[in-house]
């Protein structure tokens, strides 16, 4: 059999909250040519608590960049044109292994995980911190998991006293792995993935000494790295890396200030790009390291609404409800009712993220009667995504005064048709979403690309929009729209007074 010409290729690690997946393309088209995914185990060890195991993390990568040579080999397609990795990762999880034996010393700390509540419920250090890293104080970001490792977990503590802990996002964890790990890797993170540590000082764009006040400060640079030679990817540098919501404002093309994208993972997260300055938000919204595609470039910023459960309400209702098997049951079972009636469903699991940073909400179902069933719930989650994006988008255009008239989307639930169409319904505009739906991976693919001179980028903008895309118009009237999310209001003010 002939093999496949096709000119260069890149690849991506895709490291998310709820799975890995691995994902070569065609570096002249994007065209998505092979990708293998794998889920990823989560654990609740105590209420509030989420844990991932590194290793699992680690393997997880392992067995999706061979599953997809293999499968690009079954295709005839060379994998030696591979030029270039990025990667791309859930963002904040925090981890800490030792230099030594290699070995993770406490299970990865998921951004989600509420445990350092009571941590942040005493910090009154607000504003010097919001002004220095963009970010409100939070259980989400990595600082305050590490404090608590550093506090609770004695391999940690005795790790950090003798010089042989390291600390890391995902991303620093696995390209330190994939370098050599303790004979030689490479402990380095990106500006991206460091603005969501609450370590890093967003306008200097260094580790800011006064926060870090710990030993191992990570590698700031990214320069390319060299895979070692094992395995059918040797030799092949990672070249670039990115938070994955900054991929996917990279990989949906938002390289104008203006410009904003929402996805749908396990949280929903709605970036616009806010060009070279770092805008302060006067509604609840952060601030962010966008990208900084080079040593010479310039840093671009973002403005970020962070909802924390989107995908996870389905995981919710399917592991710990059972009134579904699959996601596709939910669309269905959602659909088949196509309204909540009246039942108001606030999926606070992790507290409440933008706009209110309230981590002492938790999740309510409100306005049930005896004709309320399990459809109706169905309905109600879905809704509860659209609602969030219209909080954050509300959000969004009160602090840039110019409203989004058109809303672009990607991850894994904007395969959902109905969720798209209340989307529409809900926002009142235009929801926007691209045929190919891997914008994350494919953003990190990009930059990847572009640091090893193949650039994804010779797209014009004819070919861009030439790009195939759905649209969904909203549907219902206005008043109907404002009417649903008023009540939404209320169930969210219920959620929040959940304590007291
Ligand atoms: O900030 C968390 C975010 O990076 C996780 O993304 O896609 O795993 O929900 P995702």
């Amino acid at each position: 059999s002939h093999r496949i010409m096709l000119g260069p290729l890149v690849a991506a690690i895709d490291q998310g909250t709820s799975s890995t997946r691995f994902l070569v393309f065609n570096a002249k088209t994007a065209e998505l040519l092979s990708h293998h995914q794998v889920e990823i185990k989560q654990s609740f060890p105590k209420e509030g608590w989420v844990e991932e195991d590194p290793k699992e993390i680690l393997q997880s990568v392992f067995e999706c960049m061979e599953r997809t040579c293999e499968k690009l080999t079954q295709l005839n397609i060379d994998i030696s044109n591979i030029k270039a990795i990025g990667v791309t990762n859930q963002r904040e999880t925090t981890l800490v292994w030792d230099k030594e034996t290699g070995e993770p010393l406490y299970n990865a700390i998921v951004w989600l995980d509420l445990r350092t509540q009571s941590t942040v419920e005493l910090v009154y250090v607000i504003v010097i911190l919001q002004h220095k890293t963009g970010l409100p104080i939070s259980t989400y970001f990595s600082a305050v998991k590490l404090r608590w490792l550093m506090d609770n977990v004695d391999e940690v503590h005795e790790a950090v006293v003798s010089h042989r802990a390291m600390f890391g996002t995902v991303d620093s964890w696995l390209i330190w792995c994939l370098t050599g790990g303790k004979s030689g890797g490479v402990h380095c993170t990106d500006v991206t993935n460091a603005s969501r540590t609450m370590l890093f000082n967003i306008h200097t764009l260094e580790w800011d000494p006064e926060l870090c006040k710990y030993d191992s400060c990570l590698t700031l640079a990214f320069n390319p790295i060299v895979l070692p030679k094992s395995g059918a990817l040797s030799g092949i540098p990672i070249s670039g890396c990115l938070g994955d919501q900054s991929a996917a404002l990279v990989g949906q093309m938002c390289f104008q200030d203006g410009q904003a994208k929402n996805t749908y993972g396990t949280g929903c997260f709605l970036l616009r790009n806010t060009g070279a300055k770092p805008v302060m938000s006067d509604h609840g919204l952060l601030t962010t390291v966008a990208y900084k595609l080079g040593r010479d470039k310039p840093a671009c910023y973002a403005l970020e609404g962070s909802v924390a459960i989107a995908g996870a309400v389905v995981r919710w209702l399917q592991d710990n409800l059972g009134i579904i098997g699959s996601s596709e049951e939910l669309e269905k079972l959602a659909a088949s009712v196509g309204t909540s009636y009246g039942c108001y469903f606030v999926p606070a699991f992790s507290g409440l993220y933008a706009p209110y940073w309230e981590p002492s909400a938790r999740g309510i179902i409100c306005g049930l009667t005896q004709f309320t069933n399990k459809s109706h719930v169905a309905f109600a989650a879905l809704e509860a995504v659209c609602f969030q994006t219209r909080e954050i988008l509300d959000a969004m255009n009160q602090d840039s005064g110019i409203p989004l008239t058109q809303l672009q989307v990607d991850g894994g639930m904007t395969s959902n048709r109905l969720l798209m169409q209340l989307q529409a319904d809900i926002l009142c505009i235009p929801v926007v979403k691209p045929s190919m739906p891997e914008t994350t991976a494919l953003g990190a693919a990009m930059a990847a690309g572009a640091a090893e001179g193949v650039s994804v980028w010779s797209l014009s903008p004819e070919d861009l929009s030439e790009v195939t895309s759905e649209k969904f118009e909203p549907q219902i009237n206005p008043e109907e729209s404002e009417f649903r999310y008023a009540r939404w209001k209320k169930a969210v003010q219920k959620s929040m007074n959940w304590e007291t």
